[in-house]
């Protein structure tokens, strides 16, 4: 009987080395203490069998047995409770000392960047902001803007038109240059107007470098009294000028647009040679940037302005050609792509 006792003693110690966590030591625990079975009690049901005489130092050591597995047992499983807290711990500590993260800001597109330094320019000078329908009917893109029946622009090959309407004869379109916002300021608003209108336009091109099928463009439009076309030049070179930088020149060249008489294309220095030569502007120093022109009296007299008493002067030029040279992007597509890569550097 005390072989018995020395030999659970020793598989206890043994077993209690290998038992590495909770689930093993409450195995343990049923296994030497448990009530049906447990060696330990059953240990002391054969105490009764034992020889008076031996009674004393078998139950002395039986009695021993039970403390010292009982006290290891609690030991081990505080041992293992202790270990798991301070995994624990280390799992869910802060390193206060570790950099942040930076959180994904957006930033404004090319486009939007050019458009609202253009309107901040013109609202210094007085302007209101109005960007227009971009579904339009004939009369304001086309015909109050005294563009003739059989004018190239009103073909379907170059305007996209809309099914809507188109039963009536007059189908609406997309409309191919923000010019469509002259005439409804004017409709709208006795004289005097000044007004800026960006916005988007289309026309039915190729994509190519430089042509998307839709793109912005930016207009002005201003009508007094006693306005010539002084005041126009004054105001293109100013407002050039606070969008490239000082040095920036322009010139006027004779052009044709049905809405204006007469009418101008107007060529900037250089943006990047500043007038010298360089591929950019083939050599000549000089780059196409906008058209305008001294409202046509026609026009005028379409939207019920009297043109002896009243004259204007307006203008339209591309947004994103403007972006494009600011920003040095050699092809439009790069502003419709809509790359992160691209659009995070502004
Ligand atoms: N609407 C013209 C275009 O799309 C640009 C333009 C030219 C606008 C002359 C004007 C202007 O206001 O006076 O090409």
């Amino acid at each position: 009987m005390l072989d018995d006792i020395t030999r659970v003693g020793e598989d206890f110690d043994t077993e209690l080395e290998g038992a590495s966590d909770v689930k093993a030591l409450d195995e343990l625990r049923v296994k030497y203490f448990g009530r049906k079975g447990g060696l330990i009690p059953a240990l002391f049901g054969r105490l009764k069998e034992v020889p008076k005489e031996q009674k004393k130092d078998v139950g002395d050591a039986l009695n021993k047995l039970r403390d010292r597995l009982e006290e290891s047992l609690k030991e081990k499983s505080e041992r293992i409770a202790a270990d798991e807290a301070r995994r624990k711990e280390s799992r869910e500590h802060v390193d206060i000392t570790l950099p942040g993260r930076r959180p994904r800001l957006g930033s404004l597109h090319p486009i939007t960047l050019v458009r609202l330094r253009m309107e901040e320019v013109f609202r210094e000078m007085g302007y209101s902001i109005d960007p227009g329908p971009e579904i339009e009917s004939d009369w304001y893109n086309f015909e109050a803007l005294n563009f003739t029946p059989d004018h190239p622009a009103r073909d379907t090959q170059d305007t996209f038109f809309l099914d809507a309407n188109a039963k009536e004869g007059t189908p609406l379109l997309l409309r191919t240059h923000t010019s469509n916002v002259q005439i409804r300021t004017m409709e709208k608003f006795k004289p005097p107007v000044k007004v800026l209108s960006c916005g988007r336009v289309y026309r039915r091109d190729e994509i190519t470098m430089r042509r998307s099928p839709m793109f912005h463009q930016a207009e002005a439009l201003l009508v007094d009294k006693g306005i010539h076309i002084g005041h126009m030049r004054a105001t293109i070179e100013h407002f050039i000028r606070r969008i490239f930088g000082e040095e920036a020149q322009i010139r006027l060249r004779p052009s044709f647009f049905p809405f204006t008489e007469p009418s101008a294309e107007v060529d900037m220095s250089c943006f990047f040679c500043k007038g010298k030569g360089c591929g950019t502007c083939s050599q000549t120093g000089w780059m196409e940037i906008l058209g305008c022109g001294m409202v046509h009296p026609q026009v005028l007299r379409n939207v019920g302005i009297d043109p002896e008493e009243w004259s204007g002067f307006a203008f339209g030029m591309g947004i994103d050609r403007v972006a494009m040279l600011k920003y040095d992007i050699p092809n439009i597509r790069t502003l419709f792509e809509n790359d992160l890569r691209v659009l995070q550097q502004f």
